[in-house]
């Protein structure tokens, strides 16, 4: 018989040997006639399927919110110095990409993680997060600089009005919500942050639409692929960031002595 001979690449995602490239099957043509839309884009890349509306709008509505925050947030400051040290486009946005992580916009993993496990196995919020001070672990999408109990994040808001409006349930939210109540009854700056909101809400997104298997699930949340929607909406702000030094044609950044403690 016939023998297939070995690839050194399995990809599943796309696929451009036809007439026109397919996104998950879908054709280059299928996606302008329908009029999708990034979030349909997304979700045919990412989780190779197409989702209904309400899903792909709220991945739009998560990328939109997080697109930019100002330049004083630690990836836009990076970026801003990079661009002003004369680099380029690329080097500019992969320098403010690079502190997206634990601390900054990329908790939103490991925030769905620790809430799923918690809420799945019935903790309350006592347990969950006195549990996670005994490891020595700050709660992921629990935090902010700036934001607080009376200053709270706008787009934390409009991310559960929109699940409490078009979302079957909102289970997993409402957890990271009532763990919110919990630390906040400790400190004013432990709200819940735009990852925690984004996790949660994320995990609700997954178990409502009835799109996923639960094996599925768990692999999305074991693999990690939500920090993706901010490295993605980020993007946006930076590059507009590096235009915008570009444009005011600023010299190269020089951080001033008297803002620096120089200590023995
Ligand atoms: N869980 C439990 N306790 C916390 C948390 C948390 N998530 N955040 C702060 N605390 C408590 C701790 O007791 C901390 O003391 P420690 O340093 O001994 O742990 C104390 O508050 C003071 O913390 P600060 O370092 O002053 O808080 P800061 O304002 O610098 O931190 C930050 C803000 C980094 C967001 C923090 O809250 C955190 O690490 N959160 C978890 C990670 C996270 O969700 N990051 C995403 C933020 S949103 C975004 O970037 C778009
Ligand atoms: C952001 O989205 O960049 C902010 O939430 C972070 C910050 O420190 O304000």
């Amino acid at each position: 018989g016939k023998v297939r001979a070995p690839t050194h690449i399995i990809s599943t995602i796309s696929d451009d040997r036809g007439e026109e490239p397919c996104y998950a099957g879908v054709p280059m043509s299928t996606i302008i006639e329908k009029g999708y839309g990034v979030g349909d884009v997304i979700s045919l890349l990412w989780f190779k399927r197409s989702l209904p509306r309400y899903c792909t709008q709220f991945i739009e509505i998560c990328v939109m919110l997080c697109a930019d925050h100002g330049p004083c947030v630690s990836g836009a400051h990076n970026t801003i110095v990079t661009a002003r040290a004369g680099k380029d486009l690329v080097s500019s946005l992969v320098s403010g990409l690079l502190t997206i992580g634990p601390r900054f916009g990329g908790a939103i993993d490991d925030a769905a993680r620790y809430f799923k496990d918690a809420c799945d196995r019935g903790l309350t919020p006592y347990e969950f997060v006195e549990g996670m001070k005994k490891k020595g672990i700050r709660v992921p999408g629990i935090g902010h600089r700036i934001k607080s109990r009376d200053n709270r994040d706008k787009r934390v808001q409009l991310l559960q009005k929109y699940a409490h409006t078009h979302f079957p349930s909102v289970k997993y939210m409402e957890y990271a919500v009532q763990v919110e109540t919990y630390t906040l009854s400790k400190a004013n700056n432990l709200v819940l942050n735009v990852d925690g909101a984004i996790g949660s809400l994320f995990l609700d997104l997954l178990a409502g639409s009835g799109m996923f298997t639960k094996a599925e699930i768990d692999d999305i949340v074991d693999i990690g692929y939500l920090n993706g929607l901010f490295v993605l909406a980020r993007s946006i702000g930076f590059i507009g960031h590096t235009f915008d030094q570009k444009r005011l044609k600023q010299p190269l950044y020089r951080h001033p002595w008297e803002d620096v403690l120089y200590a023995k």
